[in-house]
C-alpha cells in the first residue's frame, strides 16, 4: 500500500492551493513542515480543527515550521470554507484570511499517494474519504513523524506543537523526551551511555534513579551545556 514511512524522502509534489500553485519542497525552504489532511471541506470537525490551526499558527512560525493543509475538494470550495473557518474560529482575532494554505486535492491524487484515505469513512458515492493524517516533515525534506487519526476522531493541534518541540529537542543529538515531556522538562539520554560521559555532557549535574531491573539516571543541565543550540530544557538519562 502506498503510503510514508518514517525517514522516507518526501515527495517534492506540485499542487493546486488557496495561494496559488505549490512545489512542496520550495514552499517549505529551509524550514520544518507540517502537512495535515482533512475529509471534506465543510465538515464540522474539520472546521473545529482548521481553526484550532489558525490560532496556533503564531507559535508554529516562531519553531520555523510551515503549514499547510490538504482537503479532497476544489480551490473554489476551499476559499468559500475559509471563511466559515475563519467565522467560527477567529471571531475575536484579527486573522482575515487562513495563515496557511489548503491544497485543493479533488481527484485524491495526492491522498492515494501518501497513504491519507480512510476505507471506513466513504462520500455519497462511495469513494472514500480523507483521513485525519500528519506528517511533520523535517528542513532536510524527511519525514520526521506521522499520525493518522480516522475521520471521526478530531486531532489534539497543542499535541502537535509538542510533538514539534520534542522533534526539534532531540534532532541530531542523543537524547529522547520521556512520555508527557515538554519544553523545560527533563530529557533522556541512553541507557547506553556511562554516567561518566552523561556527567560531563551535562555539567550542571546529573541524578539516578534505580528500579528493580534497570538504572535510570537523571541530569539536571540546562540544554545549552549540552551542544549550545538545543531548547532551554533540563537533561535526564536513564
Ligand atoms: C467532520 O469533519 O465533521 C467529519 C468528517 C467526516 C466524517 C466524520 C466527521
Amino acid at each position: 500500500m502506498p503510503g510514508m514511512l518514517l525517514g522516507d524522502a518526501f515527495p517534492n509534489f506540485e499542487a493546486e492551493t488557496t495561494i496559488g500553485k505549490i512545489k512542496l519542497h520550495e514552499f517549505l525552504g529551509d524550514s520544518w513542515g507540517v502537512l495535515f489532511s482533512h475529509p471534506r471541506d465543510y465538515t464540522p470537525v474539520c472546521t473545529t480543527e482548521l481553526g484550532r490551526a489558525a490560532r496556533l499558527s503564531t507559535e508554529f512560525s516562531k519553531r520555523n515550521v510551515k503549514m499547510i493543509a490538504l482537503s479532497i475538494d476544489c480551490l473554489e470550495d476551499h476559499h468559500s470554507w475559509s471563511k466559515d473557518i475563519l467565522a467560527y474560529n477567529c471571531e475575536d482575532s484579527d486573522c482575515r484570511s487562513l495563515p496557511f494554505p489548503i491544497i485543493a486535492d479533488s481527484k485524491r491524487e495526492l491522498a492515494v499517494a501518501l497513504g491519507m484515505l480512510d476505507p471506513d469513512e466513504k462520500d455519497k458515492d462511495g469513494l472514500p474519504l480523507t483521513a485525519r493524517c500528519v506528517f511533520i516533515i523535517g528542513p532536510d525534506k524527511r519525514l520526521k513523524l506521522s499520525i493518522l487519526y480516522p475521520a471521526t476522531t478530531g486531532r489534539n493541534f497543542d499535541e502537535i506543537l509538542r510533538a514539534v518541540d520534542s522533534l526539534q529537542a532531540t534532532a541530531g543529538k542523543r537524547v529522547s523526551t520521556p512520555a508527557d515531556w515538554k519544553p523545560g522538562d527533563c530529557v533522556m539520554v541512553p541507557a547506553s551511555m556511562p554516567e561518566e560521559e552523561a556527567a560531563a555532557l551535562f555539567p550542571a549535574g546529573v541524578y539516578t534513579k534505580t528500579c528493580p531491573l534497570a538504572r535510570s539516571t537523571c541530569a539536571t543541565p540546562r540544554s545549552s551545556e549540552h551542544d549550545g543550540d538545543t531548547p532551554d530544557s533540563q537533561h535526564s538519562f536513564m
